[in-house]
């Protein structure tokens, strides 16, 4: 009998070592120590030995039992070591070096040059307003002394919707609504998009922007104009800029002008940019026009302004020598990147 026994635990013994997975080691348990496996046998047939044999081979049973499960649960511990080291040695790795760099996100060059120059007005004691881009006939034309069929609306092609209401062709909207909403006397400024139906090229967009600026006080005259404009654009470009005023026409402003500066480029040399000219057609301004005052409950004998309608798209390719206004809003990201 314990030759039978001797010679199982050997077979068991070495089939274990065989054992490379969890499955194997039931499949071997179930085998050997299962309910119809040679132990369970064994046990089952000692009713038929002598009181002393049968517990000599149910001791030597038992052990034998004892012995396998040891050897399961001692083949288990490795197997389980084993894998653990594998997945250790696969799974390494140095938390001592550098993260892999991660990529920023930036402020668009026209919002970057937009905050710049609203800081500037704020430090000039302007406030800075809003307008919606969806805008009623009234604000964008009617109270800015463009009645209907003037033929000052062909002048900006517009974007209308099936009600009647517009996409606001200029900031100047901005100034009807600082009007009912502020007592004079006030700085404002007034930034944001505009649309206008175009055919776009490296010059012209659907979509644009601009920062509108108007004042109103007592006494209010060209010379405070154009000081305002000589101290913003000195700000700007960080030196005295060259301007020039032209006459312009806007039913809004009287007289009107049209502001050049002198190029930035070239330094007024010319340049592609400028046209040969040296000079850059920047800012649309003048003398708010009675009317528009007027339609703003403001005592024009009291009290007059001046309005600008700074060309935001134009300045930002100024700074950055940006030769084509569609690649700011592009999305591509080879563009934006390079603002980071
Ligand atoms: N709103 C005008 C335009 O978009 C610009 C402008 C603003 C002109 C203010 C005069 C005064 O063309």
């Amino acid at each position: 009998m314990s030759d039978r026994l001797n010679s199982l635990l050997a077979d068991f013994h070495s089939r274990l070592e065989l054992c490379v997975d969890s499955q194997a080691l039931e499949s071997l348990k179930a085998e050997f120590l299962g309910k119809k496996g040679p132990l369970t046998e064994l046990l089952k047939s000692l009713k038929d030995l002598s009181p002393e044999e049968r517990t000599r081979v149910g001791q030597a049973t038992n052990d034998a039992k004892t012995a396998m499960e040891a050897g399961l649960a001692s083949r288990r511990a490795a197997l389980d070591k084993i894998a653990l080291d594998e997945k250790l040695k696969s799974e390494w790795f140095d938390v001592t070096l550098d993260a892999a760099p991660s990529r920023l996100g930036a402020l668009h060059p026209v919002s970057r040059v937009q905050y710049e120059i609203e800081d500037i007005f704020s430090s000039l004691g302007f406030s800075i307003q809003d307008g919606p881009h969806c805008e009623l006939d009234y604000y964008n034309f009617e109270a800015l002394n463009i009645p209907k069929d003037h033929p000052a609306r062909d002048m900006q092609d517009t974007f209308y919707f099936e009600n009647g209401a517009i996409l606001r062709t200029h900031t100047s909207a901005v100034q009807v609504r600082a009007m009912e909403k502020l007592k004079p006397p006030f700085k404002i400024i007034g930034p944001g998009k505009v649309f206008r139906v175009e055919r776009t090229d490296p010059s012209h967009e659907a979509a644009f922007h601009q920062l509108e600026g108007m004042v109103v006080a007592e006494g209010i005259t060209v010379a405070h104009l154009i000081h305002t404009m000589k101290t913003l654009l000195k700000e700007i470009f960080k030196r005295d800029v060259k301007i020039r005023l032209r006459p312009g026409f806007f039913p809004f402003v009287e007289p009107g002008f049209e502001l050049d500066i002198s190029c930035q480029i070239c330094d007024a040399k010319g340049c592609s940019v400028c046209k040969h000219s040296g000079w850059i057609e920047l800012m649309p301004c003048g003398m708010v026009h009675p009317n528009v005052l007027k339609h703003g409950g403001i005592d024009t004998d009291k009290f007059s302004g001046f309005a600008f309608g700074l060309g935001l798209d134009r300045l930002v390719m100024m700074r950055f020598k940006i030769e084509d206004i569609r690649h700011l809003h592009s999305g591509d990201l080879r563009f934006s990147g390079q603002f980071v």
